[in-house]
């Protein structure tokens, strides 16, 4: 446009434009300001190889609460986070998802929002929020926002203005019933043990809440509602933020007319008859708003992230949207749930969720589900297979979501009695259901006191492995699980194979070893998993793939490599170790 206006001014060489030429660049410097002023919008940024931002970008998540506390008053904070960018940029990380850092009772620890447009003084002020981006954006990094999109706490002043009585403006923003025969409108139950309808003397009616109590759900079939909630995003991607984390979308919409869930097998952790949650969870209008939301996040060049608990590749596809136009990135939490390292397992998930036609997004641990070092750990073995499990997410088609610590090779530091429980659904399922608290300890930062998490006591206490399993000590060990986390990272941007290469399974009948081929034009990258406990020799056949006398050439083993280049016939695995190969006739 600039160019333009240049050549109509300097053509001729006599820099005095006519009248004509006067109104034409006022019309085009108008236009000029208007298209700066709109979101970057439909300027949806591809890289050569036509890929967008967060398909190249490695996710990592932070629990605000217990990230880096710099006020020690044993609670992370914002500026705590800004102070370790620099650690997450010499990691690897392109975008930071923060859980909820929002006004919040912090009944379900920051999951009830008391107002979705500020900072809880908590974890600092707007102020710090801005910086945070700005200092993230000076070192390429992202920040994503957790949207809590089922629920408010019982807090916000919409639910407070909602519950004061039958007839206020914000009524119909909840969902508000009559109950049945003297008890609650049905039979759907909480997923947090408790009743899932709350009884509001003041009005003599029945609230319904998915979680606790304090987490009323809102009436997504108000359109008020949504228009309030998409007008949440509009402010955070004003402020800079590149998408948000969904919460809970899966549970957005309820049967209007509340019929009963019917009976399942079995019982839950809480000890109660399970039902099959068919009118309370998963309906069809969720699409809608996730287009709508979706809309929105494309003006912004931004992402949207699903938790979605989905039964099967099936239900998980469907969160694409039919044309790709709802989540770009549903996170795909069958991967996190297969609970024993089993190479069989592990391949047939890979294999669905290739074949799913979307872009993958896995997970292996995060603030609601054990960490992998304990859920996989031998107990003899650990690192190792951390090390393993980190060189089997890293290297697969799709985008990668860390857990705070998990580079770390950070564990559960589960609480051993009721009464040093946070976690409400620890308190309400103790001794079946302990609570989530173990997975959500201070980040390990170094061997001095509390981890160097905080001058002040933690909120929750730091497991007895930060004397060994802390950023400072292994940053200087090149074999310590940080380090290997370190190059799998760089291996990722340096290989473009390794972000949206193909996906060939190798030696699909071997019941230790994973072995599988990520190819992109003439690269390729082999990656072979042994997850048993004993030696493994693999014979490889990748004539199949083009490979008639094929070379390797390691770039990363997380165990003692004798040659740097070797036939590939056959590989030499140690109990639990990787191999990453580059391939070559
Ligand atoms: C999912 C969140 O990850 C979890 O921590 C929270 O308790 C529930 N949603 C309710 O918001």
């Amino acid at each position: 446009m600039m160019m333009l206006i240049a050549y109509i001014l300097f053509r001729n060489n006599r820099g005095v434009p006519t009248m004509l030429e006067k109104i034409a660049i006022i019309a085009m410097m108008i236009l000029c300001s208007c298209l700066t002023a709109l979101p970057s919008s439909a300027q949806q940024q591809t890289d050569a190889n036509g890929r967008q931002w967060w398909q190249n970008a490695v996710f990592y998540e932070i629990y605000p609460r217990s990230f880096a506390d710099s006020n020690n008053d044993g609670i992370g904070d914002l500026n705590g986070i800004t102070s370790k960018l620099d650690y997450l940029r010499e990691l690897g990380v392109d975008a930071i998802w923060i859980t909820p850092c929002f006004p919040s009772p912090q009944v379900d620890f920051g999951y009830d929002v008391s107002d979705y447009e500020a900072i809880d003084p908590m974890y600092g002020t707007m102020k710090d929020f801005d910086r945070l981006v700005s200092e993230a954006k000076k070192r390429n990094i992202r920040v994503i926002l957790d949207f809590v999109v089922n629920h408010t706490s019982d807090q916000h002043k919409w639910f407070l203005d909602s519950r004061s009585s039958k007839t206020s403006k914000y009524r119909d923003w909840y969902i508000w019933r009559d109950g049945k025969n003297g008890g609650p409108p049905n039979n759907w139950q909480s997923e947090f043990g408790v009743p899932a309808w709350t009884f509001d003397k003041k009005t003599g009616q029945y609230y319904y809440n998915y979680f606790y109590p304090q987490q009323p759900d809102l009436n997504w079939r108000n359109p008020a509602v949504k228009d309030a909630m998409l007008d949440v995003t509009r402010f955070w991607y004003k402020r800079g933020v590149a998408g948000f984390r969904l919460d809970a979308v899966d549970t957005l919409f309820e049967d209007p007319n509340l019929t009963d869930n019917p009976p399942s097998p079995g019982k839950d952790k809480f000890g109660r008859p399970n039902f099959a949650r068919i009118h309370n969870t998963k309906l069809p209008e969720v699409h809608d708003v996730l287009q709508d939301l979706r809309k929105i996040a494309d003006q912004y060049d931004a992402v949207l992230i699903g938790e979605t608990w989905t039964k099967d590749i099936a239900e998980l596809k469907n969160y694409y949207g039919e044309h790709g136009n709802e989540l770009q990135m549903p996170m795909d939490l069958m991967f996190g749930t297969v609970n024993k390292l089993s190479a069989p397992e592990f391949r047939r998930q890979i294999a669905a969720v290739d074949t799913a036609g979307g872009w993958p997004v896995f997970v292996i641990s995060n603030h609601d589900m054990v960490r992998s070092y304990n859920r996989y750990g031998d107990g003899v073995h650990n690192d190792a297979i951390a090390k393993l499990m980190a060189s089997l997410y890293l290297t697969l088609r799709g985008s990668p979501i860390l857990y705070y610590g998990e580079e770390l090779g950070m564990e559960n530091n589960d609480p051993k009695r009721k009464e040093d429980v946070k976690d409400p659904q620890g308190i309400t399922g103790w001794p079946g259901e302990i609570g989530r608290d173990g997975e959500r300890t201070p980040m390990q930062w170094s061997d001095a006191k509390n981890a160097g998490f905080s001058t002040a006591k933690p909120w929750l206490p730091v497991p007895a492995s930060y004397k060994t399993h802390n950023a400072e000590t292994e940053m200087k060990d090149p074999n310590s699980i940080l380090s290997v986390y370190r190059q799998l990272l760089t291996l990722r941007h340096k290989e473009p194979a390794l972000v949206n290469g193909t996906y060939t399974a190798l030696n699909e009948d071997d019941p230790n070893v994973l072995s599988y081929l990520r190819k992109e034009k003439d690269e390729a990258v082999l990656v072979v998993l042994n997850m048993s406990n004993t030696s493994q020799k693999v014979k490889l056949n990748l004539q199949p793939q083009g490979y008639s006398s094929p070379k390797l050439s390691i770039l990363l083993s997380t165990f003692q490599q004798p040659a740097s280049a070797a036939p590939a016939e056959t590989v030499n695995l140690p109990p639990f170790g990787a191999l990453i190969a580059k391939v070559a006739n």
